[in-house]
């Protein structure tokens, strides 16, 4: 679908059909599709858990605000960012050199640079950054592949880090449901959206 198109029919789907089923061939189309989202020095700071299971999504629904979708959505990505990748991304560095982006000799630098830019206090804003955008090719590319999807930032942090027990570098950002709308609910229009001049300041 054009992206024009996309970006108007694409709504944070409330209702999803919860007889649905979505395949891992499926998650592997809509993240082929939205791998190609960009992220700082490449290094795609994401780790997705896909939530495919009754019991899983109940334990889920339960650190996400009791919020029904999480049950009801054929899928739950919880999109984690990982606050050390750039610690952690020597393939891309070696891809980064092969393509002529970078000499080899000049691959510490550049590690060290992002480890000014990106550690400490700042290492979550980092990871959260490069998720949103990886989020947002995700919802277009489900879109574009005929699913339904709905961001949710509303869970406990701490819950979903104990449920998942990943390294503790893993930072969740964000959950993602995925479906396919119920047929018979209606969405409320659309909310309101802010003038440019409202949101630009001209220099
Ligand atoms: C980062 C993020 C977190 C959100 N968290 C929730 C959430 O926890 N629960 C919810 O019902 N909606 C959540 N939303 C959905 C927003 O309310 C929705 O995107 C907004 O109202 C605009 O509606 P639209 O996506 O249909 O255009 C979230 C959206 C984003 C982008």
């Amino acid at each position: 679908m054009e992206w024009r198109a996309l970006n108007e029919k694409r709504r944070s789907v409330n209702y999803f059909d919860p007889s649905v089923t979505i395949t891992v061939s499926d998650l592997q189309k809509i993240y082929e599709a939205a791998k190609l989202a960009p992220s700082s020095f490449n290094l795609q700071p994401w780790k997705v858990v896909a939530v495919l299971s009754k019991e899983e999504k109940e334990k889920l629904r339960a650190v996400a605000m009791n919020q029904p979708k999480v049950t009801e959505a054929s899928a739950v990505l919880v999109l984690f960012g990982n606050t050390r990748q750039f610690l952690e991304s020597q393939d891309v560095f070696d891809d980064r050199v092969a393509k002529g982006y970078m000499k080899a000799e000049e691959v510490p630098r550049a590690v060290a640079m992002a480890e000014r830019l990106y550690a400490g206090d700042r290492a979550v804003g980092y990871a959260s950054r490069n998720v949103g955008l990886f989020a947002m090719n995700l919802m277009f590319a489900a879109l574009d592949q005929g699913w339904d999807t709905h961001p949710m930032d509303g869970f406990d942090v701490e819950g979903v880090q104990k449920l998942f027990g990943l390294d503790p570098k893993y930072v969740p950002v964000m959950l993602l449901a995925i479906g396919k709308k119920r047929p018979d609910a209606a969405l409320l229009p659309r909310g309101m959206r802010r003038s440019f001049d409202e949101v630009f300041i001209l220099r």
